[in-house]
């Protein structure tokens, strides 16, 4: 049963004043790992999958979990063991799914850009369905796929021009960005190589962005796409699935957005006009709630105008989303103190004036080594992480039934070096 308390992060919770996740003490783990640290629950994973499963439990659905939004092994692993399949967004992506387990056939192959090599070696695999962004990569496939005897199973990525109302370096669907091809060329380029070897148009694919927080941009999404199917099973295609891409976005601010039933009532009757399985790309839905990055205060500056700031030994290396787009993360102590919240500035280490996770945050007080966690940020965290200031990569954990374990190492600097002459 999906509650609207199951819309926002319940995972990382103050018990008796401490932040644990499912029970477990951040403190405690910070013991033994250190910080920076991302933590992980593997029950909210499993949740927020679930609730998606659910929410088109009455209609033909494959869900493929996009890794791109964290691709950490032990986490594609459990998605894995739940009953999840993968969208891929590269070649190295497509190898982590692999060892995480994952037959190629449950693999769609997503993304703009794929090298030749990226596309050999995925004909060679029997990949899912490769979702082509242009005319010119349809050509590629099938001449990669003829010259090894093979059909590569495709789909076309249209652009529908349709605003997502997200952030604008996160919006996807609209004529001014480089994905997809055109709603109004798609239908010519599917009939112009309706017989070409080496490809077999098995779907129509759209993706219009990500931290999408409405219906109507989804819901037009999926109308526009079911219309495109119509007509090409029209002109004699017979498509397997119509793939609506991910982009449903989550509660970062605490107050619910759009439920994932939210979504699947707006588009199953879309999808009933043409009756075949939906495709789905959920990335951050599934695993942004399910995350924390874990710092340390490692100083507190007070200037004359009443400006205070604390800056932790995380900072956009770990998580790039707020200088990068401006998002928004909460961010509680571990232990709160007591007394009345303050105006915090929440820096990080970073030679860089926009290394800021929040500008005039009320808080409680901070002093150098109290930890925070920066909550909701299982999905495009640890996998945008950089090594700039040559900070190392930081060491991940995975919370599930009242045990932790490390899922990868903190990067050692003979890591880095390892690399270098
Ligand atoms: N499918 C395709 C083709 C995509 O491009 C994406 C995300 C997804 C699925 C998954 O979307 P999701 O369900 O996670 O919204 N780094 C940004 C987000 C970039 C999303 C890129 N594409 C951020 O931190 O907000």
């Amino acid at each position: 049963m999906i509650t609207s308390e199951s819309l926002v992060n319940q995972s990382f919770r103050h018990t008796d004043n401490t932040l644990a996740c499912d029970g477990v003490s951040i403190g405690s783990i910070v013991e033994s790992v250190a910080t920076p640290v991302y933590i992980y629950s593997a029950r909210a994973i499993r949740d927020a999958y679930r609730a998606i499963d659910e929410a088109f439990a009455s209609y033909p659905h494959a869900i493929h979990y996009a890794l791109k939004a964290n691709s950490t092994l032990a986490i594609v692993r459990l998605l894995r063991a739940i009953g999840s399949r993968a969208d891929a967004n590269s070649g190295g992506e497509i190898q982590v799914a692999r060892r995480a387990g994952f037959a190629s056939s449950d693999i769609v192959f997503t993304g703009v850009g794929k090298t030749r090599e990226e596309l050999e070696s995925a004909i060679a695999d029997g990949i899912g369905t490769i979702n082509a962004e242009s005319p010119g990569e349809l050509d590629r496939i099938a001449a990669i796929a003829s010259a090894h005897g093979r059909e590569a199973r495709v789909a076309l990525r249209v652009n529908p021009d349709i605003d997502a109302k997200s952030h604008p370096n996160i919006s996807t669907g609209l004529r001014i960005n480089k994905f997809g091809v055109p709603l109004q060329d798609a239908r010519a380029i599917y009939r112009e190589r309706r017989d070409t070897r080496g490809l077999r148009f098995v779907g129509v694919h759209v993706h219009i962005g990500s931290q999408i927080t409405t219906i109507e941009p989804l819901r037009r999404a999926a109308e526009t796409l079911v219309s495109l199917a119509l007509e090409l099973r029209a002109d004699g295609f017979s498509l397997e699935h119509v793939d609506l891409g991910g982009g449903l976005g989550i509660a970062y601010e605490g107050r619910p957005i759009i439920h994932p039933s939210d979504y699947a009532q707006a588009v199953i009757p879309e999808l009933k006009r043409i009756g075949i399985p939906v495709v789905l790309e959920p990335g951050r839905a599934v695993v942004g709630h399910a995350g924390a990055l874990v710092a340390r205060v490692v100083d507190v500056k007070r200037f004359p105008d009443g400006r205070q700031f604390a800056v932790l030994d995380a900072g956009m290396g770990e998580l790039i989303r707020p200088a990068l787009y401006g998002s928004y993360h909460q961010i509680v102590p571990v232990a709160p103190r007591p007394g009345a919240d303050r105006s915090w500035d929440i820096v990080g280490p970073i030679c860089e004036s926009s290394d800021v996770f929040a500008k005039e945050r009320m808080m409680p007080a901070l002093e150098v080594n109290d930890l925070v966690a920066i909550l909701d940020a299982g999905a495009y965290g640890s996998v945008m992480a950089s090594n700039y200031n040559r900070h190392l990569l930081p060491a991940e954990v995975m919370v599930d039934e009242g045990k932790w374990t490390t899922i990868r190492r903190r990067q050692t600097l003979d890591d880095v070096l390892a690399l270098e002459s």
